[in-house]
């Protein structure tokens, strides 16, 4: 697989939910370009954008103009079916709010997509146990969320969306639970998770002291996305 193949490239994203008078255009033109074992965070205002145009780069949302390609493939251009088993495959995603089934312990937690596809075997536990192993999780892996902190939720959370070995990584305001110093610890493992396994990493936050772990930094304002001038 060639060095291209691994990248992310989105070329002129455009959003527009709605039509006439009420259309509103949530992204704008939006280009960029990422590589496996970068950790890339947009950061921006409520209301700008960011999570419309994560939702584009992961195939969950079609874009009203511009592709994206990962791996490779130019998911602007699969039809509904391959574009589930693109995200299936390929991206995982970690929202905002945590989406942790809340009866079901946190190793649990990493196994269920496993044991729902049919493919829970040793090697998947054994993937789990790692994961929340670097995560610093593996001693709660037997507590359901509820007994768990904000932070350790959230580190479930990303191990959840690293069990299918994604390509992407798309994280959503990952530390808006959490105060500063756990959400700070939460970007790290995060950078951590994707320079060990050569992901392609995206963060997008409006949080400003959320940005020390990360190797770019893209801002949004208004659906445009713009390099700020300390950025190479
Ligand atoms: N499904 C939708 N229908 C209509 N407007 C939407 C929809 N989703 C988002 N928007 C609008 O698009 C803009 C960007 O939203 P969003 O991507 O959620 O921003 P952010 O994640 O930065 O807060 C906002 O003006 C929002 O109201
Ligand atoms: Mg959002």
């Amino acid at each position: 697989m060639g060095r291209d193949e691994e990248d992310l490239v989105a070329q002129s994203l455009t959003k527009v939910f709605g039509a006439g008078d009420t259309a509103v255009e949530a992204v704008r033109d939006a280009s960029l370009s990422v590589r496996a074992g970068e950790f890339v965070a947009i950061v921006g205002p409520s209301g700008s954008g960011k999570t419309t145009l994560l939702a584009m780069l992961g195939g969950l949302l079609t874009a009203t103009g511009g592709r994206v390609i990962v791996g490779g493939t130019d998911i602007s251009r699969l039809n509904e079916a391959q574009r589930a088993r693109f995200r299936r495959e390929r991206v995982g995603f970690v929202f905002q709010g945590f989406n942790l089934v809340p009866y079901l312990t946190a190793e649990q937690n990493l196994l269920v997509i496993p044991s729902i596809s049919g493919k829970l075997d040793g090697q998947m536990r054994a993937r789990a146990g790692q994961l929340l192993q670097e995560l610093g999780v593996k001693k709660r892996a037997r507590h359901l969320p509820g007994e768990l902190s904000g932070g350790e939720r959230q580190r479930v959370a990303i191990g959840r969306a690293l069990m299918n070995d994604p390509l992407l990584v798309l994280v959503d305001e990952p530390t808006s639970n959490l105060d500063s110093e756990r959400g700070t610890e939460v970007v790290r493992s995060l950078a951590e998770e994707v320079k060990l396994r050569n992901k392609i990493g995206i963060m997008v936050t409006h949080d400003r002291r959320m940005l020390t772990h990360v190797d770019r930094i893209l801002e949004i304002a208004d659906g445009r996305l713009h390099s700020p001038e300390s950025s190479p």
